[in-house]
């Protein structure tokens, strides 16, 4: 042991050594902290090996998006609902004239002809070959090779590399350079999902199938079951949406699915013939396919159906018809059938067909598609989406609908914030997306096996820390929670904050996802929301006060036990809170491979208020206004227009959760749709 520590700092002697002969007009611009033991630094690069050399130039803007999304989505704005097409996202995110100029200059003065130099499409990095001797000379560093003892791979790095003074402003990074990205190895951030007895995958926020069951207690004209099993006219009722009459057609519902979530006509034709009438759905009715990468949304038999898609739809259609709701299946069936990975982590591929600069975008240090994360295509396996990567093949539909997510700590700091912004660009051009907030309160399902949630769902060494649902912690989406009728309870009462301890009748715990973000501040737009509820409703917990470092390194946030430090705290009092909204989650009416079943969790919620949402949207479009577009400035500056949820918690990491109390709480958010209330807003906007 002491020999090897004493080997290290006469590495960081020499180092020091060398950096003394560096010129003074550079600057070290990286630096490496420690090396991980995979690695292991080998000999000096030979001079004339060849490398593939990027720049990523530093992203203007990317810090004043959030004023430019509220410029557009703050309704005090005078350019609210103005929104930007996709050419002026670019645009205005592209690395400045001034950057492109000042760092080819600086290349071309160092030997690295400008014949050579590739300008990236999105404009956001450099790429050219230069000889190990050009890159050293260039960066005025040594390159050595490192060998990965798990793969046995070698790949050039240095410990620290240097740029002039005024160039570095300009640049984000340069590979090869300090990072060593192990050759990729899918497997290496997946984890095993544990399949409960019902077969639902436990990591992820599907819709919660509870056993067949029988129809005929329930009628779908009768509003006194509502507490027993929720159908097209409960959610009519609960939220005062009357039926709709119009299909503009630039307003269709998106809605998101993956992992095997395949729907059958019958189970529609089924649910539309018993639930719908009078109001009725013709049998035959559909979504517009829109498959990405080799998706598929829908199969004959019946025994494929899945509870997700079946849920998903047969709650959206009865809000939005006859408006159209459009089917985004994401990723062939050799990916989705991998439930190692898929939307555990993911939405890259499904925002490349969204948005095709998102294919090659740069920012924190991720360009385009995460090689150890995201599926490649061609899929070189057998069986697998054999065309190219789909990039902006899709128009974004006005709202979209995920009833997916994960774990904020399942994944890479820099890869959550890179598709972020991603939600921010989109929603700088109306659209508004609405994630799901999680099933299990302030924690997560206790599923992976070796993961950092351990057994608990929780976080920290002492798995006790709240672990909350990612992409909705991003704060550009909306966060959807949700609520139960109880027994005995009808369309007239308030509705609660949804309960259900495990066995009754799900299998696992089941309460509303809520909590606050251990890597996004509080946005602006929600402050005042979060201070009124710590100041009026101070849970008594303790907290921390901490976000997670940007480092842009290729890290998951594992350390939240190193966030909250010894402070004993057990959530973030400074972080993004969740949900912003809610909406019924339990006991839902649907037919799934032929049976009747009933359902739930906040992937029911979340295709409600998107339903709603599109309905707003349809009568502003009608009236010759643009779509609403990001929810969430909106949302908060008129919380009145939602039913206040005051009653309830979301257990979890053995504590009581938080409550749902007067005002927006992280359990139910703002509370639940008030049709009339919101159109009548809405419409007062521009
Ligand atoms: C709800 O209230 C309305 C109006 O008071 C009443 O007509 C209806 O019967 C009530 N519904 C239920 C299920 O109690
Ligand atoms: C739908 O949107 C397109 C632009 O995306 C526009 O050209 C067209 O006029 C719109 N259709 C209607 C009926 O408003
Ligand atoms: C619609 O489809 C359902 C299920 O297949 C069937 O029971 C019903 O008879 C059909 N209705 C009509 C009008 O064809
Ligand atoms: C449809 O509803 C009727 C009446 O409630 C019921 O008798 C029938 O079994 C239902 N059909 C199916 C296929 O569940
Ligand atoms: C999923 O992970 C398990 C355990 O790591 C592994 O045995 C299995 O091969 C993986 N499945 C796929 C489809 O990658
Ligand atoms: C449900 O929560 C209770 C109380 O925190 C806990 O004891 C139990 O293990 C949990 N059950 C499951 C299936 O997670
Ligand atoms: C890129 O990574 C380096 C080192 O990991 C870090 O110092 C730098 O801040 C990162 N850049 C961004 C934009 O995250
Ligand atoms: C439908 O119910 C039948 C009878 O209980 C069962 O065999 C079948 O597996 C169920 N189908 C699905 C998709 O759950
Ligand atoms: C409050 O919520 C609990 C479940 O958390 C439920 O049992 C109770 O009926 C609710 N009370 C009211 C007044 O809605």
């Amino acid at each position: 042991m002491k020999g090897i520590k004493s080997l290290l700092s006469l590495t960081a002697l020499l180092v020091l050594a060398n950096a003394s002969a560096i010129p003074s007009y550079v600057e070290v611009h990286e630096k490496r902290e420690s090396l991980h033991p995979r690695w292991t630094k080998r000999d000096r690069v030979e001079s004339h090996k060849l490398f593939p050399m990027r720049i990523g130039l530093t992203q203007t803007n990317l810090d004043v998006g959030y004023e430019h999304l509220m410029d557009v989505s703050n309704p005090a704005s005078a350019n609210f609902g103005k929104h930007w097409t996709s050419k002026q996202v670019i645009d205005a995110f592209q690395p400045s004239k001034e950057t492109e100029n000042e760092v080819r200059k600086w290349l071309v003065e160092n030997g690295i002809p400008s014949s050579r130099i590739t300008h990236s499409e999105n404009k956001g990095w450099f790429a050219f070959y230069a000889t190990a001797e050009e890159a050293e000379r260039l960066l005025h560093t040594e390159f050595h090779e490192y060998e990965d003892s798990e793969s046995g791979g070698v790949i050039p790095g240095c410990e620290a590399y240097h740029l002039p003074k005024h160039v570095r402003e300009h640049i984000d990074y340069v590979t090869p350079g300090i990072r060593l990205l192990a050759p990729v190895q899918r497997q290496s951030l997946k984890r095993e999902v544990v399949v409960d007895e019902n077969g639902l995958m436990k990591r992820n926020i599907h819709g919660l199938l509870q056993n067949p069951s029988d129809a005929s207690y329930t009628k779908p004209n009768d509003l006194s079951t509502c507490d027993v099993a929720i159908t097209p006219d409960c959610v009519a009722a609960l939220y005062k949406i009357p039926p709709g009459k119009t299909s503009h057609p630039n307003n269709s519902l998106g809605i998101f699915e993956s992992e095997l979530q395949f729907y059958t006509q019958q189970d529609l034709d089924l649910f539309f013939t018993n639930f719908t009438t009078p109001q009725h759905i013709p049998n035959g009715t559909h979504p517009i396919a829109a498959n990405i990468d080799g998706g598929l949304g829908v199969i004959e038999d019946p025994y494929y159906a899945g509870g997700e898609v079946s849920l998903d739809l047969e709650l959206a259609y009865p809000i939005v018809y006859p408006q159209t709701i459009t089917l985004y299946n994401v990723d062939d069936f050799i990916v989705q059938a991998n439930q190692n990975d898929t939307y555990t982590f993911g939405f890259n591929t499904f925002l490349d067909a969204l948005d095709g600069s998102y294919c090659s975008f740069s920012a924190y240090n991720e360009t385009g598609n995460d090689p150890n994360l995201d599926q490649e295509y061609p899929d070189p396996l057998l069986g697998g989406w054999q065309g190219q990567l789909m990039c902006g093949v899709y128009k974004p539909t006005n709202v979209i609908s995920l009833s997916y997510g994960g774990q904020e700590s399942d994944l890479p700091i820099s890869y959550q914030k890179r598709q972020c912004l991603e939600y921010m660009k989109l929603g700088l051009q109306g659209v508004s997306f609405l994630f799901a907030s999680g099933d299990s309160g302030v924690s997560n399902y206790p599923a992976s096996v070796g993961g950092i949630d351990g057994p608990t769902g929780c976080l920290g060494p002492n798995l006790d820390i709240f672990n909350p649902t990612w992409p909705g912690t991003c704060p550009y989406v909306t966060s959807v929670g949700a609520t139960k009728v109880y027994p005995g309870k009808t369309v007239n009462d308030s509705e609660s904050a949804v309960f259900d301890p495990a066995g009754f009748p799900y299998s696992v715990n089941y309460s509303s996802g809520g909590g606050f973000s251990n890597i996004y501040p509080i946005p602006d737009y929600q402050a005042s929301a979060v201070k009124v509820y710590f100041d009026n409703h101070d849970p008594g917990y303790p907290y921390y006060s901490a976000l997670s470092p940007d480092t842009g390194d290729i890290k998951l946030l594992p350390d939240v036990g190193a966030l909250a430090g010894s402070t004993g705290g057990i959530y973030n009092r400074i972080g993004r809170g969740i949900p912003d909204v809610a909406a019924n989650g339990d006991n839902i009416a649907v037919y799934n491979g032929g049976n009747f079943t009933l359902s739930g969790g906040t992937s029911a919620s979340t295709p409600i208020f998107s339903a709603v949402i599109t309905r707003l949207n349809e009568e502003r479009i009608n009236a010759g206004k643009g779509p609403i577009g990001f929810l969430n400035p909106s949302l908060y500056a008129n919380p009145s227009m939602l039913n206040d949820i005051t009653n309830g918690s979301n257990p979890g990491c053995n504590t009581i959760g938080f409550s749902a109390v007067k005002g927006w709480d992280p359990v139910t958010g703002l509370g639940t749709p008030n049709f009339p209330k919101m159109l009548e807003y809405y419409m007062s906007l521009p």
